[in-house]
Parts: structure tokens; C-alpha cells; sequence
């Protein structure tokens, strides 16, 4: 029993913090892999720079949630391109010890908190600036260096 209680307690602490559900269409958080316009994991290639964060499929339009109790720090721009303003917001979270971003998001709200599973927003419509991409949620974390795979 001992060495069970010490094994359960071993795993809690290694298991670490996962996101729950992000967006309405994609119960399982699965992952954009590869489209015309390029690959949602984690340092795929950008042109001259790599991608700093990882994609998670979300619909155009979709709700998109709280992955964890959350606190709002903020609307974000995503892009200088006024090519790209109709997908041009984000919002800036933290929770369970994370800052992370969620780019291509319109919030709800920019500040306050938000409990695991309710609304922070609206998936924005992708396919109108990038046709035939698997449209996604950005998820970035605030120090880029950091992977978010870990947190899937
Ligand atoms: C996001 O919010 C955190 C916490 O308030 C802050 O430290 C960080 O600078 C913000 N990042 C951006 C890009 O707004």
C-alpha cells in the first residue's frame, strides 16, 4: 500500500498540467499537422524563422474554452498585415503556473477570471485570409523558448 501511495504521488507530480478541451469542434485538442500552408508543430519552419508555438484544430467560428482555470492578461495583435486583420486578435492567459497566448481569437472578455471549460472566445475566420488551411488555434507560450507539446 506504502509503495503504491509513493508510485501514485511519484506519477501526480511527473504527470504535470494538461490543457483540457480549447475549442468546440476538436474535443481531443488534436493537432493541425500539415497543409498548404505550411505545419502546426512546434519549430516547424516559417520562411527564415520557426514556428513558436504548436496548432490545435479549431473550426471558424467555434467556441473556444478555457483549457484550465484561467486568468485574462490581455487582448493581443497577432500580425502587422492589414492583409490579416480579420483574424488579427489573441488573448493572453495564465493558469496553473503557465502565461501562454491563444493567437486567431476574438476574447469574450480581456480580463478577470474564467473557470476550466467555459467560453474566452470566438474562433476567427481563418479560411477567409489563408484558404484551405486546417484552421487552428495558436497556442504560444509567453517565453517562446518554452514547447507547449508538453502540456497536450
Ligand atoms: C501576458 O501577460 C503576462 C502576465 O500579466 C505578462 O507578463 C506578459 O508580458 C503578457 N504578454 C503579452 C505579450 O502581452
Amino acid at each position: 500500500m506504502r509503495r503504491l501511495l509513493v508510485l501514485l504521488a511519484v506519477l501526480w507530480v511527473c504527470d504535470g498540467v494538461k490543457f483540457g478541451q480549447l475549442c468546440s469542434s476538436n474535443p481531443s485538442n488534436s493537432r493541425r499537422t500539415s497543409d498548404r500552408w505550411g505545419q502546426g508543430q512546434y519549430g516547424a519552419g516559417r520562411g527564415t524563422r520557426l514556428h513558436q508555438g504548436l496548432d490545435i484544430k479549431c473550426r471558424d467560428g467555434a467556441a473556444v474554452y478555457a483549457p484550465f482555470d484561467v486568468t485574462l492578461n490581455g487582448r493581443l495583435t497577432v500580425y502587422t498585415d492589414p492583409n490579416k486583420a480579420a483574424i488579427n486578435e489573441g488573448i493572453n492567459l495564465s493558469g496553473e503556473g503557465l502565461c501562454f497566448k491563444l493567437f486567431y481569437v476574438r476574447p469574450d472578455r480581456t480580463s478577470g477570471t474564467v473557470k476550466k471549460g467555459q467560453r474566452i472566445g470566438t474562433m476567427l475566420p481563418m479560411q477567409s485570409v489563408y484558404p484551405g488551411i486546417t484552421s487552428h488555434v495558436h497556442v504560444q507560450m509567453c517565453d517562446r523558448m518554452i514547447d507547449p507539446t508538453q502540456y497536450f
